[in-house]
């Protein structure tokens, strides 16, 4: 019988010793590397250290050579005893640390985390011990680390068993329990110490060995997120996945998610193989006695409590280096599903320390918040606590690409503000053909006094003479009425550039051309107004060096904010990042007003 499997982390700050302790007690156990070479170079490079071995040294020379040429920032590593098998995700210690964290979390079943006993329970350990619930971890091992600089104190260590008591009490947990190590010396690692007699528990070794894991793979239900259809000819068609719960039988009757639509199974192939059941973890490809609508991220579910919705609540772990505001948008990977969604409403903040919700406008790196998310399209899910494979997710930046936050859904939000869209009759192109135009948005960007409202207004005057029906859109009047709430915070500009496109979006619906003038600092926001607008946006960029623009001061502004009379003003204490794709670029020191309106006339075919 294949022995079984665990999957654990190790977390802990930089010098809380998690490579010596997993070091040591791989080296104690001489247990091998799956990887044969491997164990040998372990061997030699043990061999040839004189006096005590540094067995973190081992440990990060292994690692180094694995990893060379690649950058990994989760390592996981392989090895066995005759009663288990093992995998440990190994996170470098460094400032990425938490987000790497998060990733290895998300595939462990248990943690072992790292105390120092001359330090007891940190914050770190408290935001550790928050992700990992977060990431649906319920076995912990507290490894209260260096217990021989406390001269092995029992005391000390009830004092720390207090601590963790306080951390964990009302979480929801299967295991948590606290071991006396020194991950130098080998106490309480591999075997029983007889430096520790007032503890009577198991080393640390054995309790990974015997651990029992409910593998939660309920054997009611069935649910296979489909990634793929295949029809190699005309008679078969196949619906491959994995299958994330339960089990299927040929012959059972399943419901392909959204459509609702049923069918019966009529066969399961695994590996090319022909079976009449297969259950969770297995790669198959499922055939159906009928043609329904399955296409690729479809869901094949029988009995199971997967909702169909567009807005979730989730709590997350924001990784992104910007901030988390409203309204911005994010790609949400969700199981097999990629789709555009934003963070509609942030609720709380969760202080790490405390536990204490706070409110939030903002969400910095690091920081836990629990937020409403809208989905662009209907999106398949669950909450986390009912289908762990439902109920995770990430959410990656549209611009960089990169992983801005892993997070699971809490509950389904029911569209609480029943709305549904309005087919209407007259469209725009309608509109647009009654006016004689095509809409569109002239989107400037630039820093404040660099000359966007004064060419922005000039060429709705060329358009206007032209016959044109135009709208100009100016910072300081739109902040005067419809945003006279909004300040000049990262999120209120973010806002404030959200409403404006949605206006703009609104005037090109109605077949004008739109001209807006906002200094629009950051790019993720431009962007943002790009999605809303669709192809009708053009960006203009007035590219005037800030000493110009300070030199001009035309309000007296750039004078007041150096004087440190103005908070977060753009270029002085608030960035501003430079376009990288704009339209037309135009400067305003040797070209006049109205040679620019030429050159944006005659590039964007105005
Ligand atoms: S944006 O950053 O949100 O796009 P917006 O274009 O609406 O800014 O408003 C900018 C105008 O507000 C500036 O031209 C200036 O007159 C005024 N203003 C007042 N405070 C600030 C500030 N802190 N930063 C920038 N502009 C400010």
């Amino acid at each position: 019988m294949a022995r079984e499997l665990l999957k654990f982390i190790t977390c802990g700050s930089v010098d809380d010793g998690k490579s010596t302790l997993i070091g040591h007690m791989l080296y104690d156990a001489k247990l091998l590397f799956t990887d044969q070479e491997q164990s040998l170079k372990l061997d030699s490079m043990v061999g040839s250290a004189d006096g005590d071995i540094d067995y973190s040294l081992l440990l990060d020379g292994l690692m180094a050579e694995r990893e060379q040429g690649i950058t990994i920032d989760v390592a996981y590593r392989y090895f066995s005893t005759e009663k288990r098998s093992f995998i440990v995700a190994d996170t470098p210690g460094h400032e990425e640390y938490t987000r790497n964290m998060a990733v290895g979390a998300s595939f462990a079943q248990l943690a072992i985390l790292l105390i120092d006993a001359t330090k007891g329970v940190v914050v770190q350990t408290k935001r550790h011990l928050r992700i990992c619930a977060l990431m649906g971890i319920r076995h912990y091992i507290f490894a209260v680390n260096k217990m021989d600089l406390v001269d092995y104190d029992e005391k000390r260590f009830l004092e720390i068993q207090e601590q963790i008591n306080a951390e964990i009490e009302g979480m929801d947990y299967d295991l948590a329990l606290a071991i006396p190590v020194s991950a130098t010396k080998g106490d309480n690692v591999n075997k029983a110490s007889d430096n520790t007699p007032w503890y009577k528990g198991d080393a640390l070794l054995a309790v990974l060995e015997d651990v029992k894991i409910d593998q939660n793979t309920s054997k009611d239900g069935f649910l296979m997120s489909v990634q793929r259809v295949c029809r190699p000819n005309r008679t078969f068609r196949g619906f491959e996945g994995e299958i994330a719960l339960g089990s299927v039988h040929v012959g059972d009757e399943v419901s392909s998610l959204p459509s609702g639509e049923k069918a019966k199974v009529s066969g399961i192939l695994m590996t090319d193989k022909e079976v009449q059941e297969a259950s969770a973890g297995n790669a198959v490809t499922v055939s159906l006695d009928r043609e329904i609508d399955v296409s690729r991220g479809c869901v094949l579910a029988k009995d199971t409590k997967v909702e169909i919705g567009r807005e979730f609540l989730a709590e997350m772990l924001w990784m992104d280096e910007g901030k988390l505001v409203r309204g911005r948008n994010y790609y949400l990977k969700l199981a097999t599903q990629t789709l555009p969604a934003v963070i509609s409403d942030i609720r709380y903040r969760i202080d790490v320390n405390s536990g204490e919700q706070l409110p939030a406008d903002e969400i910095e790196k690091n920081e836990l918040a629990v937020c409403e998310v809208s989905v662009g399209e209907k999106v398949l899910f669950a909450p986390f606590s009912k289908i762990k494979e439902m109920g995770s997710f990430i959410l990656i930046d549209r611009v960089t690409n990169a992983t801005a936050a892993c997070g699971v859904v809490l509950k389904a939000e029911r569209n609480k503000r029943n709305l549904s869209w309005q087919q209407v009759d007259i469209d725009r192109q309608m509109r647009e053909e009654s006016l004689g135009q095509k809409a569109r948005t002239i989107w400037f960007t630039g820093l404040s006094g660099s000359g966007k409202s004064a060419i922005g207004n000039a060429l709705e005057k060329r358009l206007h003479s032209m016959g044109m029906h135009t709208m100009l859109l100016d910072g300081d009047n739109v902040r005067m009425g419809l945003n006279r709430d909004l300040s000049f915070s990262e999120a209120d500009r973010a806002e404030n550039i959200r409403r404006i496109a949605e206006v703009a979006h609104l005037l090109n619906e109605a077949g004008i051309i739109v001209i807006t003038t906002f200094i629009s600092p950051l790019r993720v926001d431009r962007h943002n107004a790009q999605r809303i607008l669709g192809d009708s946006y053009s960006e203009v960029y007035v590219n005037t060096p800030l000493a110009v623009c300070e030199e001009r001061d035309v309000k007296g502004l750039y004078k007041r904010a150096r004087a440190g009379e103005i908070e977060f003003f753009t270029g002085i204490n608030s960035p501003y990042e430079v376009p990288k794709h704009a339209d037309v670029t135009v400067e305003t020191v040797s070209t006049g007003i109205e040679e620019n309106v030429d050159i944006i006339m005659e590039k964007l075919k105005l």
